[in-house]
């Protein structure tokens, strides 16, 4: 996935926002006049918000959704809440100390777009007004061949497209992460394209599938696996499932996304696992299970094929490799 190899920045531990300051913040934003947030047929304030923090989820542990098995061991909650990709915060795999200068409580969330009436809540109403709070156990498939299995916990994301109504011109849905290098210096690094940008089709948001995870092993999301709330869509790379959103925009525009900008060759919009395409760099055949150095045989649509096959079959795509990279 590393693009340059340049030396990231470091913070260091001590430059981390007390907990104690940053949960005043909802408070003090109550204070600044966005008092009945909480409210969630009121909990809609004006566009141009996004990343104004103003609240965090609760309510765990959310009940199981047994449909949703694994065929593989559980990856150890240690290893996959310390193993974790978040550019914002550095190239390494080792972030997650750094990700503590982050204050995902409390949150702003946009909706805007191509929506009947855009809007900014807190992370926490949108949620509640989602519904259906549930956890899965999902496979997670990373494009660098490292894979895991954990359980998220989260709101389906056909929810979502129901709280945003779209307009019927829209065919896609794009999600942006925060930006603010103050507190993810891996933003200076200016040959990113930042802020980090994804997209789906309004098909494959509505899919079964998808899912946005505020959780992990039953309690909320740490900061570096994505606070608080993020994308899972386990039949893709996991470089699709954007992590800290800020805003859900509905546009008739295909969405580039963050590491298509960055290499269009490797890391294309669609994204989806496939053994038989190789990485233009590597191979896809076979994926490590964090925990592990033994090589599993790595699954069409990380075995997710029953639910997401038809999404594809009538595209009219004739490069199959369009699909995967
Ligand atoms: N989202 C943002 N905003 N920034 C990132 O660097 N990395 C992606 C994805 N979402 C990334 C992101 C990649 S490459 C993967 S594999 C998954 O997050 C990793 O999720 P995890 O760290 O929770 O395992």
């Amino acid at each position: 996935m590393l693009i340059k190899t340049r030396r990231t920045w470091e913070l260091p531990e001590s430059a981390a926002t007390p907990e104690s300051v940053y949960m005043n913040r909802r408070e003090w934003l109550k204070g600044a006049g966005f008092a009945g947030l909480g409210l969630a047929t009121s909990g809609l304030i004006g566009g141009g918000m996004a990343g104004t923090a103003l609240a965090a989820i609760g309510g765990y542990p959310f009940p199981r959704n047994e449909a949703y098995e694994l065929d593989r061991a559980m990856t150890d909650e240690e290893l996959a809440t310390t193993y974790t990709n978040f550019y914002e915060f550095g190239s390494s795999k080792n972030i997650w100390k750094k990700t503590r200068k982050m204050s995902a409580d409390p949150w702003a969330v946009t909706i805007d777009g191509m929506v009947e009436q855009e809007m900014t809540l807190d992370a926490e109403d949108l949620v509640t007004m989602m519904g259906d709070k549930q956890e899965r156990l999902y496979r997670h498939r990373c494009v660098e061949a490292w894979a895991m299995a954990v359980p998220w916990s989260g709101v389906p994301l056909a929810n979502l497209i129901k709280v945003a109504r779209p307009t019927s011109g829209a065919k896609y849905l794009r999600m942006e992460t925060f930006m603010d290098p103050k507190v993810a210096p891996g933003q200076k690094q200016a040959w990113y394209p930042w802020p980090y940008v994804e997209g789906l089709t309004i098909e494959e948001a509505q899919n079964e599938l998808a899912f946005l995870a505020t959780g992990i092993y039953g309690k909320p999301l740490p900061n570096q696996n994505g606070a608080p709330i993020r994308l899972v869509t386990p039949w893709k790379y996991g470089f699709k499932s954007i992590k800290s959103i800020v805003r859900f925009t509905f546009t008739d525009q295909r969405p580039k996304s963050f590491w298509e900008e960055l290499a269009g060759k490797e890391y294309g919009f669609w994204a989806n696992v496939n053994p038989g395409i190789p990485h233009p760099r590597w191979s896809q055949k076979t994926e490590r299970m964090l925990g592990s150095d033994a090589r599993v045989p790595t699954m069409i649509f990380n075995g997710y094929r029953e639910q997401v096959e038809g999404l594809y079959a009538n595209l009219g795509i004739t490069d199959p490799r369009a699909l995967y990279y």
